[in-house]
């Protein structure tokens, strides 16, 4: 039975598993505040076979999001692996399918986040979260950043940024999520949930 709790949408894409783990870590971050949960989606790959239907159930990681997952989120936090310092196809390629939502308003005063891994350190981090805050804005969603008061920004030696969480996976994909970088996707998280919380009551209010 689904709980009837509000929840923020905590929607990735990750094909070698890097972002699939920092998505865990702000769901984990959300989660450690009362009266709100994580629901954690995935988006399907794309095929150049324009015609392909992905199967309902992924082979691995989350159930793939539907707009109702959306629409019904009291905030988003957003996670894609940087391609060409720009977030992947497949995140882009469903914000594509949302003009209904937008057309209705539905995610107007929401709070939204965006995540990322990179394989190289300044391989684009800060441009592929930015790249994503831009749908996030058209959709009139709320961006929060990280604010400096986590200190883990200013100790981290790998990602990490006021953008939004990072990660360093490293030339081979295998730099497990640091301490630091952990730190701040679970502080991303929290962040997430209070501010969910506090524009749903804001928005009833109106
Ligand atoms: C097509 C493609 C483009 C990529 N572009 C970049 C890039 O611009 N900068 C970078 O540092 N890493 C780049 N990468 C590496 C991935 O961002 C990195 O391996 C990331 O950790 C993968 O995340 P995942 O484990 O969630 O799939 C690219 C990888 C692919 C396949």
């Amino acid at each position: 039975m689904r709980s009837e709790l509000p929840y923020i949408l905590v929607l990735y894409y990750s094909r070698s598993g890097a972002t699939a783990d920092m998505a865990r870590q702000i769901a984990k971050g959300v989660e450690s505040i009362p009266g709100i949960e994580a629901r954690l989606r995935t988006v399907p790959p794309v095929s150049p076979v324009s015609e392909a239907v992905a199967p309902e159930i992924p082979e691995q990681g989350a159930v793939y999001v539907d707009h109702d997952d959306l629409r019904h989120a009291s905030g988003l936090a957003l996670g894609s692996p940087t391609r060409f310092g720009n977030m992947a196809s497949p995140v882009k390629y469903f914000l594509d399918t949302t003009s209904s939502l937008w057309l209705n308003g539905a995610m107007i005063d929401k709070p939204a986040c965006a995540f990322t891994s990179t394989a190289s350190l300044h391989g684009g981090q800060e441009t592929t979260l930015v790249s994503m805050l831009l749908p996030l804005l058209h959709h009139g969603m709320v961006y929060a950043g990280i604010p400096y008061s986590e200190t883990a920004l200013l100790e981290t030696q790998g990602g990490g940024t006021p953008y939004g969480a990072s990660h360093l996976a490293g030339p081979r994909s295998d730099r497990p999520v640091d301490e630091h970088e952990r730190a701040l996707c679970v502080a991303q998280g929290k962040r997430m949930a209070r501010l969910g919380l506090a524009l749903a009551a804001m928005r009833e209010a109106r």
